[in-house]
């Protein structure tokens, strides 16, 4: 097994964390306090109660129940600014340098506070996160999938001036995946490149729902990526598609188990997905929900997948950095990056 202190050197990319998810329950509690909300009389009452529960999760639906209760502690700009710049701080020391982060609006606006209000927070952090950290990042606004595809086309509209000057760089598609297949948002999503023809656009698909919703998001919504995507495998003609247009998966470990997709790391199918050449980055999804963040991820994988060598690493974190939506300069630099800790920890090769 390659050691902890190669992956930990590693430049690592993160292309599937939702910002909302970083919420620890030892912070859910004061801000809760902090803003007057109520907590529903069910919700665990301390932070090792919530803790627990966190560890029972029965799928994604019963997560999310907990994930958009978490949400409702966020009022201020500086509530969102403060939440993502505790995850930068956190994911600098495990050696992160660029960020693909995914956010909600619908959970706030629904709630009244307005989008701007929540993406100024989120994005200062960002800007902060460049200057005194060195990480780069992008936002993702997310469509909440159960919403009706009316509403979402609304929140895109919404967003029209965020979308037309960059400051969201990608849409993305989250929240319970069945019933919602992706042709529910053809619209939506034909919206947002309409406003921005140089928009990104990725989805989740392929989590709990099937490889037809993978296929269906690269067709319909015209995707450049897939957010899970780990029940492609079922699908022998999508796999061959996902190789050659180089249509990276972000995984998701660590949340993969917690959510019960599979009993354990071992049986997600990565060495299907390396061997048949597709790509994918490995990412922490909700943090605070499932037990790890970015290089925990890293470490349960290299346990799990122990025959795996450093040619075998160096593959994955180039094929992140290559399918990540930063400019080619910043690649060059991520990818020479690679190639220093490589040297330095296996000169001979
Ligand atoms: N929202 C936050 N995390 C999610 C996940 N893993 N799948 C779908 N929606 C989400
Ligand atoms: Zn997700």
């Amino acid at each position: 097994m390659v050691s902890q202190d190669f992956l930990k050197e590693l430049p690592k990319c993160e292309h599937h964390l939702h910002l909302e998810g970083t919420l620890e329950p030892d912070l859910l509690f004061p801000l809760a306090k902090r803003n007057g909300i109520t907590l529903p009389q069910e919700f665990p009452q301390t932070v090792a109660e919530l803790e627990t529960r966190y560890g029972q999760f029965k799928d994604l639906q019963d997560f999310l129940d907990y994930y958009y209760i978490g949400t409702s502690v966020l009022i201020d700009e500086q509530d969102f600014h403060d939440l993502a710049w505790a995850y930068f701080q956190k994911v600098h020391s495990q050696g992160l340098v660029h960020a693909e982060v995914f956010y909600d609006p619908q959970s706030h606006t629904t709630r009244g506070i307005p989008i701007e209000v929540v993406t100024r927070g989120f994005e200062t952090a960002c800007q902060r996160a460049e200057r005194e950290l060195g990480i780069t990042s992008k936002l993702i606004m997310c469509l909440l999938r159960h919403m009706d595809p009316q509403e979402c086309l609304q929140t895109i509209e919404d967003a029209n001036k965020l979308i037309s000057n960059g400051t969201i760089h990608g849409i993305g598609l989250d929240s319970a995946e069945r019933p919602f297949p992706p042709e529910l948002f053809v619209e939506c999503y034909e919206k947002a490149r309409s406003i921005n023809p140089e928009i990104q656009l990725t989805a989740h698909a392929g989590e709990e729902g099937p490889a037809k919703y993978v296929s269906n998001s690269l067709d319909l919504l015209q995707v450049s990526r897939i957010d899970h995507g780990v029940n492609s495998v079922h699908d022998e003609e999508l796999m061959q598609r996902l190789a050659q247009e180089k249509i990276m998966l972000t995984v998701c470990p660590l949340s993969n188990v917690k959510l019960q997709v599979v009993s354990r790391v071992s049986q997600i199918p990565l060495q299907k997905l390396l061997d048949a050449n597709v790509p994918f980055s490995l990412n922490s999804d909700d943090p605070a929900y499932f037990g790890g963040y970015i290089l925990d991820n890293y470490y349960k994988v290299a346990e799990e997948f122990p025959h795996w060598d450093h040619k075998v690493w160096s593959t994955i974190c180039r094929n992140s950095i290559e399918g990540s939506w930063c400019d080619a300069k910043r690649k060059n630099e991520l990818l020479s990056r690679l190639d220093q800790v490589v040297a330095k920890y296996y000169p001979l090769n």
